[in-house]
């Protein structure tokens, strides 16, 4: 490799924050015009390192080099002097300012300009964010209010913001996480597009689908250190997953046909309103049988996670009937429905799931302490406690510093979820009701979790899982129903649907 292909150079950076060593002597070189990738779990040092190509920090030890040339990255101005910008996920536009207000603002000569932005340069501004728009497949209206626009449409903007101040190398954090599958799509073109227009992109994610689809060579982090650098066209999604991760992972599960059983729940004309008398799920009827992953496929906010808790007791709904194996269950409280057979993982698990101040073996046995062996003629017993903690940290391969002593706010959110996920499961439930069950967890926690509800499906139970990440429903439902806008708009066996008819669905489109 010639010193001109080599845009960008780290050599042995090293980053510290109180307590971590974020980034262990990193060296990497990334070419100019290759999408480059910078792999890792959640907390393996990924954002921190791109942070100090950007200008956000600099590094304690090491060097940075941009085109050959030893630089110092002291601010996003110094950065943005090399022509390196960063893709925001969101938080930087103004709501009530144009697009093109937003792309050109912060710019230097308009800083001269005490508040109002002249006309005639917003003008030109315009003409050149339409250019650039045609130029690069990045459908934007300059004068759309920000307000208006939605979250893929925002992210043009950013990518446009970096184009129109001539960056050349574009850094992009776990940009997909906001975005609809259709929207993914589009953003990897677009990325597709940039390169082929010579801009140099860095991609940070942990998605290994997106990485080998578009991605030229791959960086991968464990835990502050660089484990490898490799051409991602030689590479397969596993054995990347190994190095992220650091041992052998299964992603995909080996999934048993089904055996059906009986009918567990029966949901009839469900509807809920919210505050405001909007109805968020609208005539909502299906059932779950034994045996069975019935998942609810959805973009956030759809009126999924109001289903959930509608069957969990937690909220009211305005009309319809739950049944669990044949009784009307609608008027039953929480404890009355755990009792009757349903077990409820939230979606929000700190809030809901856990009591963070309390240990683990306080948690694991927060919903039935007043039974034995917890509780003996109304005294609560110690020993009953730790003994059933020890036994599901065991089983369910919960981490935690101190066993079931720990408290659980100390506890990384992966092995909080499978506390909550083992006392659930431990309940002996016949319904199962999973709410994002994965979601911001790394690979070995969700190969962990996912197996757990595969085999809670092997043994009978009938699962209910509500989850906005296609892959993992795709994965492991046996029978596929898409909500949108409240309304279920398909319910099918997942042998008949494929991923981009779900995620049309998923986009209203009905067919
Ligand atoms: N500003 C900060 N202050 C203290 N610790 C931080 C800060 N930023 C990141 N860290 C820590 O550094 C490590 C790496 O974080 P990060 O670079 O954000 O990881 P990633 O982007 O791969 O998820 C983590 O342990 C994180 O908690
Ligand atoms: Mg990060």
């Amino acid at each position: 490799m010639g010193g001109e292909d080599r845009i960008v150079e780290m050599r042995h950076i090293t980053k510290r924050f109180p307590g971590v060593t974020a980034n262990d002597d990193i060296s990497i070189e990334i070419r100019r015009g290759e999408i480059f990738a910078v792999l890792g779990e959640n907390g393996a040092g990924k954002s921190t390192l791109m942070s100090m190509l950007f200008g956000m920090y600099e590094p304690d030890e090491g060097e940075i080099y941009v085109r050959g040339e030893k630089v110092r990255l002291s601010s996003a101005n110094a950065a943005a002097a090399l022509n390196i910008g960063m893709v925001h996920q969101h938080f930087t536009l103004v709501q009530n300012y144009s697009i093109a207000e937003n792309i050109i603002l912060g710019m230097e000569p308009m800083k001269k300009i005490a508040g109002l932005l002249p006309c005639v340069d917003l003008k030109s501004a315009e003409k050149r964010i339409r250019e650039l728009s045609r130029s690069y497949g990045l459908e934007a209206d300059p004068r759309e209010i920000i307000e208006d626009a939605n979250v893929s449409t925002r992210q043009r903007v950013e990518i446009l913001k970096m184009l129109y101040r001539e960056a050349e190398i574009l850094i992009f954090d776990e940009p997909t996480a906001v975005l609809t599958p259709q929207e993914i799509e589009f953003l990897l073109d677009i990325m597709r597009e940039l390169r082929n227009k010579g801009k140099t992109i860095i991609l940070i994610t942990h998605k290994l689908e997106e990485i080998k689809r578009i991605v030229d060579r791959c960086a991968i982090l464990r835990r502050g250190k660089l484990v490898k650098v490799l051409e991602v066209a030689g590479a397969s999604t596993q054995e990347m997953a190994n190095l992220m991760v650091g041992r052998e992972v299964s992603l995909v599960h080996e999934k048993k046909p089904p055996r059906f059983r009986d009918t567990v729940l029966e949901v009839e004309g469900l509807t809920v309103r919210n505050e405001h008398k909007f109805e968020v799920v609208k005539n909502v009827s299906f059932s779950v049988r034994g045996g069975e992953i019935f998942a609810v496929a959805g973009v956030f906010g759809n009126g999924q996670t109001e289903i959930a808790d509608a069957i969990a007791g937690l909220i009211k709904p305005y009309r319809g009937r739950i049944l669990l194996k044949g009784k009307d269950i609608s008027s039953e409280k929480i404890r009355g429905r755990t009792e009757a057979g349903i077990s409820y993982i939230p979606e929000d698990r700190q809030r809901y799931g856990l009591v963070l101040d309390f240990t683990l073996a306080d948690n694991l046995a927060v919903k039935n302490y007043y039974r034995f062996p917890f509780s003996e003629h109304g005294v609560l017993r110690e020993s009953g406690f730790r003994e059933f903690a020890e036994r599901l940290i065991e089983e369910y391969d919960i981490r935690s510093g101190q066993g079931s002593a720990a408290l659980v706010r100390s506890m990384s959110g992966g092995n909080q979820q499978k506390a909550i996920v083992a006392r659930e499961i431990s309940l002996g439930s016949d319904l199962l009701i999973f709410v994002q069950p994965t979601r911001g967890l790394d690979i070995g926690a969700i190969e962990n979790i996912q197996r757990q509800i595969l085999e809670e499906r092997d043994r009978g139970k009938a699962v209910l899982l509500i989850s906005l990440e296609l892959d993992e429903v795709m994965n492991l439902a046996d029978t596929i129903a898409v909500i949108y806008n409240g309304e279920l708009l398909n319910v099918s066996p997942a042998a008949e649907l494929d991923t981009r008819q779900v995620g049309e669905y998923m986009m209203g489109i009905r067919s």
